[in-house]
């Protein structure tokens, strides 16, 4: 029998999943704590975890532990160095999420090219058409997307910005140019340039050293006073002070944010009052099909890795 901890839970479908099999029991672990993920962890062989943080100073104590599974496909919220030396397997959800986040990113960069929220205040208030007749919208005909990070959420990315006729750049040092062409994009090897000539500019990277405040003040500053910034990536990969400084300085036209430094981000953070920004709590992924399947996958990958059936595609290597 493996004992499985589900590390903050998620939707019944995927504990539905694990009930089905005998083999497997699990518990339920809502406070994640410090303290309390050391108590209660040790005794499990595999746990789940979405997006609290698994790090040595808990994990040291996890000496039974074989297996994670990522709710997800993020994984900056686990000490890769220590497990990989401890030889615990990382797995995340692979195939499930990345359509949500590309419809996400549609959402965003229709919302704010339209100026969605204005529109819908003028009605309700009774301004009507004065409300909005100085408000600027925009059409996504014919702009180019700078997509930065051409890996499974780019991938899907790039359909929905060809259904909308946008002429598509790629910048992603790892995914060679045939590829991307072959996907209806450009690969372009210089981001200065590439992020100069964006109407629209959508984050699509792992957060990483490397990545870390890759969006600075000094590269926000190369780009088009009407360009658009959406991030769904991860927080860090844009500096959140020097974007909202740009904004301010109308460097940039808009941003749409769906990740932050910080999460739960800070009530008094600058980007709250920013109404140049539309706003969503890292829940790119929350639609009732996204939040199904990942549930599904997350169980699915725990039992596949104690059945020896595991997919290469959902192993971190
Ligand atoms: N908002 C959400 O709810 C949500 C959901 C899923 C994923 N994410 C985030 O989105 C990121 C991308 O997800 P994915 O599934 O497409 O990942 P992926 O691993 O399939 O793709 C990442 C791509 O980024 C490229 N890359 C790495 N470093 C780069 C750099 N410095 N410059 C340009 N390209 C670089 C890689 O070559 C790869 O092709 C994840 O790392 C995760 O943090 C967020």
């Amino acid at each position: 029998m493996y004992k499985i901890a589900i590390i903050e839970e998620f939707h019944e479908s995927g504990l539905e999943l694990l009930k089905k099999h005998s083999n497997f029991e699990f518990e339920i672990i809502n406070d994640t704590s410090e303290e309390n993920l050391i108590k209660k962890l040790p005794k499990f062989d595999g746990c789940t975890l979405r997006v609290s943080k698994l790090y040595s100073n808990v994990l040291k104590h996890c000496k039974k532990l074989k297996v994670i599974s990522r709710h997800g496909v993020g994984y900056d919220n686990v000490d890769l160095e220590y497990i990989k030396k401890n030889n615990i397997t990382l797995l995340i959800t692979a195939t499930t999420n990345a359509l949500a986040v590309a419809e996400h990113v549609m959402y965003m960069i229709l919302s704010i090219s339209k100026g969605i929220t204005s529109h819908d205040h003028s009605v309700r208030t009774g301004l009507f058409k004065e409300g909005v007749k100085d408000i600027q919208t925009l059409e996504l005909f014919n702009k180019e997307i700078l997509i930065l990070g051409f890996g499974r959420i780019g991938k899907e990315l790039i359909k929905r910005c060809q259904g909308f006729s946008m002429k598509i750049n790629v910048f992603d040092p790892y995914v060679n140019s045939e590829t991307i062409k072959s996907l209806g994009g450009k690969k372009i090897t210089d981001l200065d340039k590439g992020l100069a000539s964006a109407d629209y500019v959508s984050l699509h990277i792992p957060l990483s050293e490397k990545t870390k405040n890759l969006l600075n003040y000094k590269k926000l500053k190369t780009m088009k006073k009407t360009a658009i910034l959406i991030n769904t990536s991860r927080g860090g990969v844009i500096n959140e002070m020097d974007l909202n400084k740009a904004l301010n300085e109308r460097l940039i036209f808009g941003a749409g944010l769906d990740v932050f430094e910080k999460e739960p981000v800070n009530l008094n953070n600058p980007l709250l009052k920013n109404k140049k920004i539309l706003l969503s709590p890292h829940s790119a992924t929350f639609t009732d099909e996204c939040k199904i399947r990942m549930a599904k996958q997350t169980v699915q990958n725990i039992i596949d890795f104690f059945e020896k059936k595991i997919d290469k595609s959902m192993v971190v290597k």
